[in-house]
């Protein structure tokens, strides 16, 4: 049984240890900085499982940048249908400026079609998304992702700002939680596991 670092005795599957997030953010914060040298680039990063990914991307960013917070939760009763409650708006204004929405996880695709839809009503000069993963299997709308960290497969995963009911958003590597929500106990070493997820 592997015990995660945080404490927690919770037995869980890694999908992607920390190491290899830290190597992708890494290639990540250089591909943005090239792509963005010489522009206004405003990062909007989505609470709250963004989190810890902003936190990390934005020091692997070598260009000039500001980050701003959107929060959003669904609304009760009807999670996964795209409509979502905005519980904290950005501070600063995105008029004119080239910005970066920073997300966990593209899954259906239904937030971050809302949100880029929301955030073009303050028109800035440009608009893309970056998300550590993308679940493209269980895409309903399109979504182009520019910036995107690991391709992963049809499973809930927890930690690295990630959660199930709030919970799991310290595990310092992504985990895999069986569907009903009970951690998985056939544990695999990370080692092994950072073959099976690639960008
Ligand atoms: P979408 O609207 O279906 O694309 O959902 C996107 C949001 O659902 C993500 O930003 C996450 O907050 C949440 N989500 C989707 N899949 C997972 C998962 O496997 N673990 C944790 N949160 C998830
Ligand atoms: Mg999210």
């Amino acid at each position: 049984m592997k015990k995660f670092s945080t404490g927690l005795s919770t037995t869980q599957k890694v999908l992607i240890p920390q190491n290899r997030l830290q190597e992708r953010v890494s290639e990540l914060g250089l591909e943005i900085s090239q792509a963005y040298v010489g522009k206004d680039l405003a990062i909007v990063a989505i609470l709250k499982g963004s989190f810890i990914f902003a936190a990390d991307l934005l020091r692997a960013i070598t260009i000039p940048c500001s980050i701003d917070f959107m929060g959003i939760s669904s609304y009760a009763g009807q999670p996964g249908s795209g409509v979502v409650q905005i519980t904290k708006d950005l501070d600063e204004s995105i008029a004119g400026r080239n910005v970066l929405l920073v997300e966990d996880i593209i899954d259906t695709g239904l937030t971050a079609t809302y949100l880029i839809h929301t955030l073009r009503q303050h028109q800035p000069a440009s608009i893309d998304i970056c998300a550590l993963l993308d679940k493209s299997a269980r895409r309903i709308i399109d979504v182009p992702i520019p910036y995107r960290g690991f391709e992963i497969p049809d499973v809930f995963v927890v930690g690295y700002g990630m959660d199930f009911q709030q919970q799991y958003r310290n595990l310092p590597d992504i985990a895999i939680l069986r569907s009903n929500g009970a951690p998985k106990t056939d544990v695999i070493q990370p080692d092994q596991a950072s073959n099976k997820s690639e960008s």
